[in-house]
């Protein structure tokens, strides 16, 4: 059994609520529940976290570094913008997953760049919710 720690970004607390044409209507509790039943299924735990703020992040993967074996995160507007969000997963001995709900190479221009796929063994887009699924099934494999 490994601790899986999963960590979601800003404005992912309003899941369900926000642009549900994008993201959809499940909430963020509705993901906390799909990661932690598919988890359970292949015997492991998970922190599953949400912050708006950057430097919460980071501070959570700095802590990730003792107690987990791997980390899933959905960096949502911070995956376009936070060198310090890859250093800190650099940083990170484990495996890593990056997952955005939505499609983001079929969004806006600005939204195709990210500065975590370079660094993150797995990368996932565009399967809606269950990508975070798919993300605990990758990083298991590899731990
Ligand atoms: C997102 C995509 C990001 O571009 C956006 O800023 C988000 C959510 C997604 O899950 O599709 O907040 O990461």
């Amino acid at each position: 059994m490994a601790l899986i720690t999963i960590l979601n970004g800003p404005n992912l607390n309003l899941l369900g609520k926000r642009e549900p044409h994008i993201y959809g209507h499940d909430t963020l509790e509705h993901v906390e529940a799909l990661c932690t039943s598919r988890a359970e299924a292949l015997g492991h735990e998970i922190r599953f976290l949400q912050s708006n703020a950057e430097h919460q992040l980071i501070d959570w993967i700095h802590e990730a570094r003792d107690n987990s074996a791997a980390i899933v995160i959905n960096p949502a507007a911070y995956t376009h913008t936070s060198i310090a969000l890859r250093d800190a997963l650099s940083a990170f001995d484990g495996p890593v997953a990056e997952i955005h709900i939505s499609n983001v190479h079929a969004r806006e221009e600005f939204r195709h760049h990210s500065y975590i796929s370079a660094i993150a063994d797995t990368v996932i887009c565009g399967a809606g919710i269950a990508g975070y699924g798919f993300a605990i099934e990758a990083v298991s494999a590899k731990i």
